[in-house]
């Protein structure tokens, strides 16, 4: 026992003295369990008097007997002798199961007694509870196997697309870092591709079943950063958790660590961080170092390269991140990927927008290949998203797509097929529409305006621009 356990002890101690003996009384008397206290020789020192249920007919009378002659049954003794606490047993008693605990008294690492205790409690109640607990687990390991699946086929190489030489090169490289457990350094623009190559490296490796854990240096408030990264010990700061925090190193052990937008870690906690890959330990806040084994995956859309100049990011740090480098291009420099991409968008966003949706019209194509893509892959996904939402039928048109790709292809291509078959669908829709309110309206234009919600003088310019001079009845 440790000094501190002894002080609690004398603690407690100081509290139960406090408290009125009938009290105490009533806490080991009740009807609802039933309790025995014997010493090192199974000597009965108190027994409570619903033992009567159980058998004992005389409770005054057992007092100062051995425990084995008044409760041959009883397996008290049994504790005396191994040491070892026997918690929620079930025995049979009074027709019922019930639960029963037998809990050694220890003082100096010898056994000085035992406590048995039966409670009355309905175990049938624990029996179905352990029924629903037992299901559940069942169900989380389900669940755990299937999640498990999906992020290893969300996040394998082949989801990754691209076959242009630098995205085939950057694929190479996940391979191989999976491989070997060296710090990788991701770089790319924003919407590049560098979580999914991160999650693809660890779902490849060796370190698969274990956590993938991601820290985004940047959303995280720089004096809350130390105690998430390597956590603390109980009592470490004022307002921290009493129980302490694991940091996030440590949920990372035996698996790998995203460090995401890594350029934005505070300098101060830069060389702290360095130690901790460096020696594969972390320190805790008011704690002792810790020995962890983890994999460092980094990610940045900062020049570090810059930053080392500006001294705002360490040298030291930078050479120990920057092992493994994959360097992911902006999509504007993957023309030839964008058909695969969109096509791939096209797939898998069919699970949330269950359209039947079987191609990409030529335009809309060349729309979506010639446009800058500053947010990226994750530009055109959303892109694909919206066009699949507007898309009415089993074709995605360049009408379907938002309209700065529209302009932007405009400008393009000012006097291109698409642009002359894009104003030219827009006139026939127009057209049709017009003429099928005119059939509504019987031929009455005023009233046909107002069911177009434009004004009379409005539709007849219409009416002149697409020839319609006949009343259609
Ligand atoms: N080559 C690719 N093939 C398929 N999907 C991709 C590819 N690159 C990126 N994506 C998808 O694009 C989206 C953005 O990717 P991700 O979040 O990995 O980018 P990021 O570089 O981390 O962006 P940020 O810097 O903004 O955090 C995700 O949905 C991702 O799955
Ligand atoms: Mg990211």
């Amino acid at each position: 026992m440790t000094q501190a356990d002894e002080n609690q002890i004398s603690e407690q101690k100081l509290l139960i003295d406090r408290l009125p003996n009938k009290l105490l009384f009533s806490i080991l008397d009740n009807p609802h369990e039933s309790t025995v206290i014997v010493d090192s020789q199974g000597k009965i020192l108190f027994m409570s008097k619903s033992y009567k249920k159980i058998g004992v007919t005389d409770i005054n009378n057992a007092i100062g007997k051995n425990i084995r002659d008044v409760l041959p049954h009883s397996k008290v003794y049994r504790v005396l002798e191994t040491g070892r606490a026997e918690i929620a047993k079930t025995i049979f008693v009074d027709g019922k199961d019930r639960l029963v605990s037998r809990v050694p008294i220890l003082s100096n690492g010898k056994i000085i007694g035992a406590i048995g205790k039966v409670i009355f409690w309905e175990p049938e109640k624990i029996k179905e509870m352990e029924k629903v607990i037992n299901l559940l687990q069942g169900k989380i390991k389900h669940y755990k196997k299937r999640l498990k699946n999906i992020y290893r086929s969300r996040y394998s190489v082949d989801n990754i697309i691209g076959r242009t030489p630098s995205i085939l090169s950057a694929k190479e490289m996940v391979e191989k870092s999976s491989r070997i457990n060296s710090p990788v350094l991701i770089t790319g623009e924003s919407g590049t591709g560098k979580e999914l190559f991160a999650h693809a490296i660890h779902h490849m490796s060796q370190r698969k079943d274990f956590p993938f854990v991601r820290v985004n240096c940047s959303s995280i408030p720089k004096e809350l950063m130390e105690s998430e990264l390597f956590g603390y010990e109980p009592g470490a700061f004022t307002g921290a958790n009493p129980k302490g925090q694991k940091g996030k190193f440590s949920k990372a052990d035996k698996g790998s660590i995203f460090l995401d937008e890594i350029g934005d870690l505070p300098m101060e906690l830069q060389p702290k961080l360095l130690r901790a890959i460096q020696e594969k330990e972390i320190e805790r806040l008011g704690g002792r170092p810790e020995k962890l084994d983890f994999r460092v995956i980094a990610a940045t859309n900062r020049n570090l390269e810059n930053m080392v100049l500006e001294k705002t990011f360490r040298l030291d740090l930078y050479y120990r991140l920057n092992v493994i480098n994959i360097s992911l291009p902006p999509l504007r420099l993957l023309k030839n990927d964008i058909k695969d991409m969109a096509f791939f968008f096209l797939n898998e966003l069919k699970k949330d927008i269950p359209k039947d949706i079987k191609n990409i019209s030529e335009e809309a194509m060349a729309s979506l290949e010639n446009h800058h893509w500053p947010g990226n892959v994750r530009e055109l996904r959303n892109t694909m998203e919206r066009a699949m939402i507007n898309c009415e039928g089993k074709i995605i048109e360049i009408t379907d797509l938002p309209v700065f790709l529209l302009e932007a292809s405009l400008k393009h291509f000012p006097e291109t097929k698409s642009s002359l078959l894009f104003r030219d669908q827009m006139a026939k829709a127009e057209k049709s529409i017009i003429n099928n309110t005119l059939k509504i309206s019987k031929g009455n234009r005023t009233l046909a305006a107002q069911i177009l919600g434009i004004h009379r003088t409005g539709l007849q310019k219409k009416l002149k621009k697409y020839g319609i001079t006949q009343n259609p009845f």
